[in-house]
């Protein structure tokens, strides 16, 4: 017997360009001091703390239960810039549940969705305005900023997913997306 409760149908206003989502049940913020332990350069980081702890991302959410069949759905807003070179990124994460999948559908800017697997598969897929990314299950995925706007997704993934970050916050990302005289450097 299915346990899912009837709720009542809702409809969302998204400003697209502006990536903002009107009346957001959850406005995750994060900012600098959020990000520490995931770029390579520390102290720079430290620095960019100490001069003001600028926002970072953002993630507008409604009240989806998180429960199998649901569909969870946020906007994500990645600012420009950098730490000590290092383009400004997502924590990054897997799914709690990883047999799930997720995907990115990029509304503006330009990035990377970095992927990897817990047995050290790392993939750079390119995110431009109206590419959508399919985030399989098992793969753990981060945004990279590498423009001069905000990098602003669409994404949706079941309800039941959840987000691991303990696992990246210890394994890391295999590659690293630096920005140097203009150029972009994956390392
Ligand atoms: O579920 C997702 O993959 C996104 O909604 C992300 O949570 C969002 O982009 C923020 O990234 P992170 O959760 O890695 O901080
Ligand atoms: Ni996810």
């Amino acid at each position: 017997m299915s346990t899912v409760k009837l709720m009542p149908p809702f409809g969302v206003d998204i400003d697209l360009a502006e990536g903002v989502m009107a009346d957001p049940d959850r406005h995750l913020v994060r900012k600098a001091s959020a990000m520490l332990g995931h770029y390579q350069d520390a102290d720079a980081l430290a620095r960019l703390i100490a001069a003001g702890d600028p926002l970072h991302y953002e993630v507008f959410e409604k009240n989806v239960p998180e429960e199998r069949g649901q569909v969870m759905f946020c906007i994500s807003k990645l600012e420009p810039g950098d730490v000590g070179g290092e383009c400004f990124m997502t924590k990054g994460h897997y799914h709690t549940v990883r047999e799930t999948a997720e995907v990115y559908l990029c509304l503006r800017g330009r990035g990377f969705m970095a992927l990897k697997t817990a047995d050290g598969q790392c993939l750079l897929e390119p995110m431009e305005r109206n590419r959508l990314v399919y985030v399989p299950p098992l793969w753990a995925h981060r945004s990279i900023n590498t423009g001069s706007e905000p990098l602003i997704s669409f994404c949706a993934y079941p309800g039941d997913a959840g987000h691991n970050y303990g696992d990246i916050e210890s394994e890391g990302f295999p590659k690293r997306v630096f920005t140097r005289n203009g150029k972009i450097a994956v390392v």
